[in-house]
């Protein structure tokens, strides 16, 4: 397969060291969240609010939108929600192409997000200017991007795919006998080529948590439990997927967990989502893969730094006074993001997946 070029040295640098300096939450003792939850309840009812929340956050985000009938989701789901919900305020708690997702289709609507330095590597891997100038030297080819994208890439997109759905409508384009440019996870394009067939040039964006998963130490982890199954996100490298038993979307693995018959499961995503594949498949072990070797060692260490920004603190306090953190986005670029979003929409959508 074809791939774009690397991305330059210095904004992988630049990449890495935002996942390291991004900001960490207090910790809070049970009485503060108690608190916190109450106070949350009551501004949701005020602002005429919903929660809607990606599974890599903090579990007690995921309880409490829970508890206040929110939506807890992967980040197609968020963004159908958000869509059909009636509330006139969203509260988007995840990362910032997921409350950009919310505000290109509902433009009416306010959307927040506790903060909105929340970001994706994936997303900071495809700038605008690079990424349009390279589409521009292949006209020939339909641009097909991840939701993990700015505005401005889903506005130069002519469709938008999630992990739950990339296979398919790859597999739909390449039948019409499109030619494709993928970006900007190069797992994910890798994946979704080997699964289609289809002629791709792959960007080679990377997510800085599923990028740090190793091959090596997952096989030395199945050797000491030869019983268990391998579940893996499709933004880990090939290898790890290779040895994978199912692979998908977040919302794909825990159904995968709650189908498995294994007592055991080894799970290549971040560990975010063991709270709802606990709650889906209560009776399994569940082991994260490793993400360092020896000599190795981590960024993410398999949890999002982004995400993990995303705290009761921060949700209260946007909800009191959400100057600063309210997405908003230049209109002509809205209009022309939201063409290739709700083609996905309708697309999965006619496939009864959302
Ligand atoms: P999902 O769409 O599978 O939830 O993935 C979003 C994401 O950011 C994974 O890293
Ligand atoms: Fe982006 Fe990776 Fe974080 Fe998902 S886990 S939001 S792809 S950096």
């Amino acid at each position: 397969m074809a791939k774009a070029p690397e991305i330059p040295l210095q904004l992988v640098e630049e990449i890495r060291s935002k996942a390291l300096s991004a900001p960490r939450p207090r910790s809070l003792t049970p009485d503060q969240r108690d608190a916190l939850f109450e106070k949350i309840k009551s501004l949701l009812k005020q602002n005429n609010a919903v929660l809607i929340t990606h599974y890599y956050v903090d579990e007690q985000l995921q309880i409490l939108t829970d508890a206040t009938g929110g939506y807890v989701g992967d980040s197609l789901g968020m963004a159908d929600y958000g869509n059909r919900h009636p509330a006139t305020m969203l509260v988007v708690v995840g990362v910032r192409f997921m409350g950009e997702s919310a505000k290109i289709l509902n433009p009416e609507k306010r959307v927040v997000m506790p903060d909105l330095v929340a970001d994706c590597s994936l997303d900071l891997s495809c700038p605008i200017d690079s990424f349009s100038a390279f589409c521009d030297q292949h006209p020939d080819r339909t641009v097909v991007v991840y939701a993990n994208t700015s505005a401005e890439v889903k506005a130069r997109s002519d469709w938008v795919v999630t992990s739950s759905n990339a296979v398919d409508i790859v597999a739909y384009l390449h039948g019409q006998g499109e030619k494709i440019i993928f970006a900007p996870d190069r797992h994910l394009g890798n994946y979704v080529q080997k699964k289609t067939g289809a002629d791709i040039i792959n960007w080679q964006g990377f997510c800085v948590v599923h990028d740090e998963f190793k091959a090596s130490e997952l096989r030395r982890l199945m050797q000491e439990h030869p019983d268990a199954e391998v579940i893996a996100h499709p933004e880990s490298p090939a290898e790890v997927l290779a040895m994978a038993d199912a692979i998908g979307s977040t919302t794909q693995l825990i159904n995968a967990a709650k189908a498995s018959q294994a007592e055991t499961l080894i799970v290549a995503t971040d560990f975010g989502l063991f709270h709802k594949m606990h709650q889906a498949a209560p009776n399994k072990k569940l082991l994260a893969v490793p993400t360092g070797g020896d000599s190795a060692a981590c960024v993410s260490c398999a949890h999002c730094p982004w995400m993990a920004i995303n705290s009761l603190d921060n949700l209260a306090a946007v909800l009191e006074d959400s100057q600063g953190h309210e997405i908003t986005i230049e209109e002509s670029v809205r209009k022309k993001a939201m063409v290739p979003i709700q083609r996905m929409l309708e697309f999965s959508r006619s496939q009864g997946k959302v």
